[in-house]
């Protein structure tokens, strides 16, 4: 079910995440100048960490999650991870994610990488809505929710009913 197909674009590549991203990956979600991706709980560990990388790549293999790691084109440093996980079949629903290193924000990178994420992803599983879930003070997110295609709707999560839902339908569905 999983393709392996490697996304080029002008300054970025995005491919499969590897159990060698720990380092990256953990040192990305634990970064203190980032905002908080958890609030109220705890700060990640290097454990929990890996058992998400190996999670991560599982779901990838098996079609539950389309996940990319974000890469320099220059020298292949790891830049951030974007991705679809939590695809629901029966729903056909996904859930889109990102996060990019701090000291590569602010540079378009991950405009880049979403419009490219997202044309891969259409050409793939073009029956996937998708959705995101958004803080409102997180103007650059929703600014690129908006530049990939994303519409605020009303929909709240009752736990967390100050987080904006964006929703993008499939591109086959005529809903665009
Ligand atoms: C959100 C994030 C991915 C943005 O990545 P980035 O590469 O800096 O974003 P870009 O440079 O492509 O900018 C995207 C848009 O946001 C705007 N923007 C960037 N930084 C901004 C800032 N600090 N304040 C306001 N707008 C900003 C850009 O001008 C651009 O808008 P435009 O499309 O209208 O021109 C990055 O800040 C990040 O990883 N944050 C932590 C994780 C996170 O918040 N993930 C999303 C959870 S929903």
């Amino acid at each position: 079910m999983h393709d392996h197909r490697i996304i080029h674009t002008e300054r970025l590549v995005l491919d499969d995440p590897r159990p060698e991203d720990l380092e990256a990956f953990y040192a990305l979600r634990t970064d203190p100048r980032a905002p908080r991706l958890y609030p109220g709980r705890p700060i990640e560990t290097l454990d929990q960490s890996r058992e998400l990388l190996a999670r991560v790549i599982e779901e990838n293999a098996d079609g539950r999650a389309r996940n990319r790691m974000i890469r320099s084109r220059r020298d292949g440093s790891f830049v951030g991870s974007i991705g679809y996980w939590r695809i629901d079949p029966d729903r056909k629903l996904a859930e889109i994610g990102y996060k990019l290193v701090v000291d590569h924000w602010g540079q378009g990178l991950m405009s880049e990488a979403l419009l490219a994420f997202l044309a891969d992803a259409d050409r793939a599983r073009p029956e996937l809505d998708s959705e995101g879930w958004v803080d409102a003070w997180n103007v650059a997110s929703i600014r690129l929710l908006l530049r990939g295609g994303y519409r605020p709707d009303a929909a709240r999560n009752p736990d967390e009913p100050e987080v904006l839902r964006y929703f993008r339908p499939a591109p086959g569905s005529g809903r665009a």
